[in-house]
């Protein structure tokens, strides 16, 4: 038997505990495998690319433990009253091959970019930073305020979307959120005096969400929604202006906001700064880029998070993936014994 948490139970998971502590638990699990990253086999995810939209498979391994995620990115969807991101995942034992847990990842994905995004900030904002100004109201956009809120302790929010519908739903959503917010009619006076950028838009082209002008010293940039190749969110003129950080570099340069720029323009990885080999900032006057694509490490992190509390709170279920044990090289003899009578089962 494979334990198997659903939509309902990562729901009720996340009603049990509460944002703030699932956030601290995800933040803390995926800032342990940062700081071993080494260990981890890496590779680019596997993406299939179509007219409006893409599918990728994203594994990982740390010689242990096998992780994988199914997910998908779709502008165009909301459109039809579907989803932009859907996803699943599962964790394998190395040594059997055997998978040993089967989740959903869509809500989990909205979880795991943010505390992604909340942990890369952590490391990389300046200690000071107060405000944040978020770009984009969709799906992940709550996920997003309320993992800066649980990690860094932004209380205030400047706020921007094309969409009235979705600023309605996220004032809705965050009407009890403890966090002050401030409504604006253009990205420009979203990101007055913001500490932090969060930008979270989703358009299958090279958009170009915040201009040079709108970026000054000291900012840290969370880009989030650029990640696709011809999908991007800042000028490139930011760009040549900051710091930047990456998951995996080889992906991120195919997915990336670097996407825009050339193939050795320097950069650091996260993790690079989160185990202390390399520094993270330089300066209260450097602005830092945060080009999330979205890795897989942070998926088998997030996964392990779910696995262990949907355990601790009696969630899940067991489901039958896998044949009961036997006699292992005798796999028809399963098929046999479920039928009515041999003779039907041969004709
Ligand atoms: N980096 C990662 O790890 C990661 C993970 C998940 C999703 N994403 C990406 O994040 C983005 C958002 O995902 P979502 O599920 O919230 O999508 P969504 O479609 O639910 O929401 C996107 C929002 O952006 C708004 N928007 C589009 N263009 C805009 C503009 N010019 N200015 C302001 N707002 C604009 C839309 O109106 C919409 O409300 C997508 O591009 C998705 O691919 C990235």
């Amino acid at each position: 038997m494979v334990k198997f948490a659903g939509t309902r139970d990562v729901i009720e998971l996340v009603n049990r505990i509460g944002m703030a502590k699932m956030f601290e638990e995800l933040v803390a699990e995926a800032e342990a495998d940062f700081a071993r990253w080494p260990q981890f086999e890496k590779v680019a995810r596997v993406a299939s690319h179509s007219r409006d939209g893409v599918i990728e498979l994203m594994p990982t391994s740390d010689g242990e433990t096998y992780g994988l995620k199914f997910v998908n990115g779709h502008p165009k969807n909301t459109r039809d009253g579907l989803r932009t991101v859907t996803a699943f995942g599962l964790l394998a034992d190395v040594a059997t091959g055997y998978p040993t847990f089967i989740s959903e990842m869509t809500i989990t994905t909205a979880l795991r970019t943010a505390a992604t995004s909340a942990l890369a900030a952590k490391h990389l904002a300046r200690k000071d930073a107060k405000v944040m100004a978020l770009i984009g109201l969709g799906a992940q956009s709550e996920f997003q305020a309320l993992a800066f809120k649980a990690i860094l302790g932004i209380k205030s929010l400047r706020v921007f979307d094309v969409d009235p519908a979705a600023t309605r739903k996220f004032a809705r959503n965050m009407a009890d959120s403890g966090i002050a917010i401030t409504y604006l009619p253009t990205a420009e006076e979203a990101v007055t005096g913001a500490d932090i950028i969060t930008t979270v838009t989703a358009d299958k082209r090279n958009a170009t969400i915040l201009s040079d002008n709108m970026v000054g010293a000291g900012v840290h940039l969370n880009g989030v929604g650029g990640d696709c190749p011809g999908k991007t969110e800042l000028h490139r003129d930011i760009l040549l202006r900051s710091k930047i950080f990456t998951e995996f570099t080889p992906q991120t340069r195919i997915e990336g906001e670097i996407q825009q720029l050339d193939a050795d323009h320097p950069v650091t990885e996260l993790w690079e700064v989160i185990s202390g080999a390399k520094p993270g900032r330089d300066s209260d006057r450097d602005i830092t880029l945060f080009d999330s694509v979205g890795f897989a490490i942070e998926d088998f992190s997030t996964l392990r998070v779910i696995r262990r509390l949907v355990e601790q709170h009696g969630l899940g279920r067991e489901i039958d993936l896998l044949p009961e044990e036997g006699d292992p090289k005798d796999l028809y003899g399963l098929i046999r014994a479920g039928a009515p009578n041999e003779t039907k089962l041969s004709a």
